[in-house]
Order: C-alpha cells, then structure tokens, then sequence
C-alpha cells in the first residue's frame, strides 16, 4: 500500500481484474494440519459475518444515489462479488479447521429494527442531500482500511500457512477497495460545504466496521485481539492518520478513541453501535 499513491488508483484497471478470490486455489486438506487459537477461530468467525453481510449492506447502498454514478455502480457491482468470496473462503477455511459455522441466530437478509431504521435513514438524507456520496465513499474508504489492517494482523498473530496464504489474496482485495474509496472521497470532499457536512456525519454516527452485525461483546473481543498490543495500535493510528488526510478530516476521532473508549478503558461503558 505505501508504494502506491492515491493517484494511481485506476477504475478501469480495477474492473478488468476484479474477480472472486479462487477458492480452488487454497489448499483445504492442508488447513488441520496446523494449530489455531480458540481468539483467532473467535475473530474469524467475527470476520466471516461481517463480510457475508456485505449483500445486506449494499441493499441500503442501492436505496441510495449511488446508483446514479456510473463509477460508483460499477465498482459496487464487483465489490460485493469479491467481499462475498471473503466470506465463503472464511467459511470454508474454519469448516476445514474443524469449526464450522453452523447456523446463526441472526439469519442473513432479514434487517433488526436497527438495521431497518440506519437503511431507511441513509436513504432518507441520500434524497435530502445530493453529494451524499461523499459520506458514503469515506465511510467506505474507514471500513476497507479497518478490513485491511485487521486481515494483515491476524496473519501477524497467527502462524499457520495456509490462512497466510488466504489472508494475502484478501488483503490484495482489500488494498483495492480502500484506494477507490479513498480516491472518490478525495475528489468529493474538495469541496468545504461537502466536507463540513460530511464531517458532522461521521462524527455523529460512525462506528467501527461490524458494528451492529453482531454483539458488542463480539466486536470488542475482536478489537482486542488484533490492535491492543503495540503493532496493533500502530494499525490503528495509521487508519487514523491517514483518514485524516481528507479534506475537512484532520481532527477527527476514529479507530484509536473508540478502542481508547470501549476496548482498553471502558469494558464496561455503553456504545452506541
Ligand atoms: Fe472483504
Ligand atoms: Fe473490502
């Protein structure tokens, strides 16, 4: 990633070689051949539900205008092909492993209140607001980056080959769907009315990615594990750092504040995702 600038992100390059993650390639029978910690099995299980609820997320996304920006469509449209290839190699590799998904209470494409009411609200203030696009291309460009750091440390933390190996592909994935979001929120929010508006909500209602997917015992043991030591909070603070790049963005609260809050300093305090 830091070979690259935010420049060189190219939509047509990124259509040519979008394509789901080839689960034929990963070798299956390898994976219980290797240990595994019950917190990696626990964050992988965390993982795997948040990027399998990519298709109910882009039902919101789809009540909204980015529909009407061809390059925003058409990214979208692979984007959530590649990010349920995520979900189903995480599937895939924790059934080898031996632990296997098994059903969920929450079954996947039925909305909670919660959901219903942020889908209906995004789409309300999508209608409202025409450059909305803005919020939601950096919200994607927090979440892709979140993604990104979190794969590359779970790999860190685990030694087992053929995750590893899986792990990379998705980062690759991951890498791209960061610089387009953070390129088209760059262009975006270039303009102050745009990034101030932008600004006001983020701050009001961000939450780190996964947030309402699953419980916040869930979340917060999965923040715990990847970021609490010190490669982790250096993760974090690059997430940070570079969000903060955006216009209007220099001093927003993000990733470190919210562990700050919710992980290290307040297991027991209340948040609002
Ligand atoms: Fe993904
Ligand atoms: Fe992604």
């Amino acid at each position: 990633m830091a070979s690259r600038t935010m420049d060189d992100f190219n939509l047509d390059t990124y259509l040519l070689r979008a394509g789901a993650l080839d689960l034929s390639a990963i070798d299956w029978a390898a994976v219980p051949r290797y240990p595994l910690s019950s917190e990696a099995i626990r964050t992988m299980r965390f993982m795997q539900d948040i990027e399998s609820h990519t298709i109910v997320y882009l039902r919101s996304l789809l009540a909204t205008r980015a529909i009407n920006e061809p390059d925003v469509a058409a990214f979208l449209a692979c984007w959530v092909n590649e990010e349920t290839f995520h979900g189903l190699a995480l599937e895939r590799f924790l059934a080898a492993a031996g632990h296997p998904i098994g059903s969920r209470p929450k079954p996947h494409g039925h909305e909670n209140p919660a959901q219903w009411l942020e889908a209906r609200g995004t789409a309300f203030v999508s209608r409202l607001w025409a450059d909305f696009c803005a919020v939601h291309m950096t919200w994607g460009a927090i979440n892709e980056l979140t993604t990104l750091m979190g794969y590359r440390r779970l790999a860190a933390l685990t030694s087992h080959p053929v995750l590893a190996e899986m792990l990379e592909r998705i980062q690759h994935d991951e890498s791209r769907h960061f610089f387009f979001y953070y390129r088209q929120a760059e262009i975006r929010l270039r303009r102050p009315v745009v990034a101030r508006v932008a600004r006001v909500l983020v701050d009001r209602f961000w939450g780190p990615v996964g947030s309402g997917v699953q419980p916040r015992s869930e979340l917060r043991f999965m923040a715990g594990y990847l970021f609490s030591d010190a490669e982790g909070v250096a993760a974090v603070r690059k997430v940070d750092e570079t969000i903060r790049r955006l216009p209007g963005f220099a001093t927003v609260q993000l990733l470190e504040a919210w562990l700050d809050r919710y992980v290290k300093g307040g297991r027991n305090g209340h948040s609002r995702d």
